[in-house]
């Protein structure tokens, strides 16, 4: 319900205890899962912690995600603060965009997007990944966080421009990646920093914009010009129209296409790379996606018709995702005083979700510190509490690429199991870093022992039947939620 005047219902939400003048500013920035988690312990579903002089709710149940992200989701912008810093680079795409103008464009852009190129999307996931891992040599020591970003990055550059930036040395990755260490810096600064200022750190984020638009329209021109146009999201955003056939300006395009880029790529880069780092440390897991691999693929690529009889693969990369959720917080503001279970979040206020604090509950996933993959086989993921397992978000804004996130983590492990096994190095386990997204702080360094499967490049996929071929169903549809 929304009310007209705001008043002190919400002291009846309970703060975590801070320090004095400061709140939680500097815990936040030491550890701020750690702050998540104790203002949980502390406070139960909806508690209060202070940050920068801003009091900030943090929202941890499923009934909540269901009261803010659905039941009154539009009462609830992105934060100006996400914005600012946000929209130098993605403009006004689907992420940045407010309510209003997002609804338009997810309109557009949705029913195409889930299921349009998802054959295309599954052949590239699974060629990129056998190219990456065929590199790695018996006894060699990987970093496997860089090398599931350089994978991805693989993925999402075929996906959406139909063009190869695994080599370091192209432009358009080059410029990508900068742009992406900018954002970065932007986001996990502590107060706002205003991209106008003429720091070192500002300067550098500048001119990897201007760099990466120049590339973009570049390519864009290009891509214009040519008679025969590849079938991936880029051409998907160029075909958009809206009901008065209007397409999208040039503008719009590259807002939409670096929104798709920025997220797609550092998201399931991390979700795989803790997936290893499980893998590893559950041995009798490790095996048993191991042998699926080898039952089904026999050392070949998978291809989308495989995908059903992989679904321990499956099972893996959303137990580590549940762990370590790449996007570990979102945030929204309140547009007007509303009335929640009984609180009042006022108009202006932020309320953080936390996937991370949210999917270690222990009501919701017994025993939660466990890395246990047949919590999603199929019949337990029917039992899961509803809401309590957003590593894509919830309600109107919920991630548009979660069926591609899905796919491209589910091809990745399965292609990548059928060519190596990867160990942990003795010594500490890999320090969480809580930046854009839940990384691995610093290198994650394993060891690759290589596999005698066959392989990739050998071995060939069943023929497909012309029908799948026309109409490929998109294997997640029914999985997550799609609004
Ligand atoms: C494991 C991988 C991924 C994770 C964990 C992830 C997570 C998320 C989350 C949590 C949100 C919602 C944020 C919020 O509500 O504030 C989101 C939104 C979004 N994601 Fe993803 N994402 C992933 C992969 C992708 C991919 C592959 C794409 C490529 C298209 C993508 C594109 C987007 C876009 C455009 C939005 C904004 C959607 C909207 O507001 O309509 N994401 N993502």
């Amino acid at each position: 319900m929304v009310l007209e005047s705001t008043s002190t219902l919400n002291d009846t939400v309970p703060k975590v205890d801070g320090r004095a003048v400061i709140g939680n500013t500097w815990e936040f920035k030491k550890d701020r899962l750690e702050l998540f988690q104790r203002t949980f312990e502390t406070c139960g579903d909806l508690g209060v912690y202070s940050l920068a002089g801003e009091d900030v709710f943090l929202a941890n149940s499923v009934e909540l995600v269901h009261e803010i992200l659905i039941k009154h989701g539009s009462l609830f912008e992105k934060t100006d603060r996400f914005r600012a810093f946000a929209r130098p680079l993605l403009g006004d795409g689907l992420l940045t965009a407010t309510n209003e103008d997002h609804k338009r464009n997810r309109r557009l852009i949705q029913p195409r997007f889930r299921t349009a190129v998802i054959r295309n999307s599954a052949d590239s996931a699974a060629q990129v990944a056998g190219t990456v891992a065929e590199r790695w040599e018996d006894g060699s020591v990987i970093d496997v966080r860089r090398e599931m970003v350089r994978l991805v990055l693989g993925m999402v550059g075929r996906n959406l421009f139909s063009k190869d930036i695994l080599g370091e040395a192209d432009d358009l990755g080059n410029a990508l990646t900068d742009a992406i260490h900018g954002f970065d810096s932007q986001a996990s600064a502590l107060v706002p920093l205003t991209i106008g200022w003429p720091t070192p750190a500002n300067l550098r984020y500048r001119s990897a914009i201007r760099r990466l638009e120049r590339t973009f329209y570049t390519f864009l021109a290009e891509r214009r010009a040519m008679a025969e146009k590849p079938d991936d999201w880029l051409n998907l955003l160029m075909e958009c129209t809206d009901d008065n056939g209007v397409p999208f300006d040039d503008k719009e395009i590259r807002d939409e296409a670096l929104n798709m880029f920025m997220p797609g790529h550092e998201t399931t880069a991390t979700g795989l790379a803790w997936s290893f780092h499980l893998l590893s440390k559950y041995p009798k897991v490790y095996d048993r996606l191991l042998a699926e691999s080898d039952e089904v693929l026999g050392g070949r690529l998978p291809t989308l018709e495989d995908l059903d009889r992989l679904p321990y693969a499956l099972q893996v990369f959303k137990e580590a995702m549940r762990l370590y959720p790449p996007v570990y917080m979102f945030s929204r503001q309140a547009t007007a005083d509303v009335d929640i279970l009984g609180h009042r979040i006022p108009a202006g206020a932020s309320v953080i979700f936390s996937p991370y604090v949210l999917h270690r509950r222990e009501d919701y996933f017994p025993d939660p510190q466990r890395f246990d993959p047949d919590r999603f086989a199929p019949e337990a993921e029917k039992q899961m509490r509803r809401h309590s397992y957003i590593p894509f978000g919830a309600g109107h804004r919920v991630c548009i690429g979660n069926h591609h996130a899905l796919l491209g983590g589910h091809v990745a492990l399965a292609t990548i199991a059928g060519q190596v096994r990867l160990h942990s190095l003795p010594g500490p386990s890999p320090v969480k870093e809580p930046m854009v997204t839940l990384r691995p702080k610093g290198e994650l360094r394993m060891r690759v022992t290589r596999r005698n499967q066959g392989t990739t490049a050998t071995a060939t996929p069943p023929p497909r039947t012309a029908e799948a071929d026309a109409a490929p169903a998109c294997p997640y549809g029914h999985q997550v939620e799609t609004t």
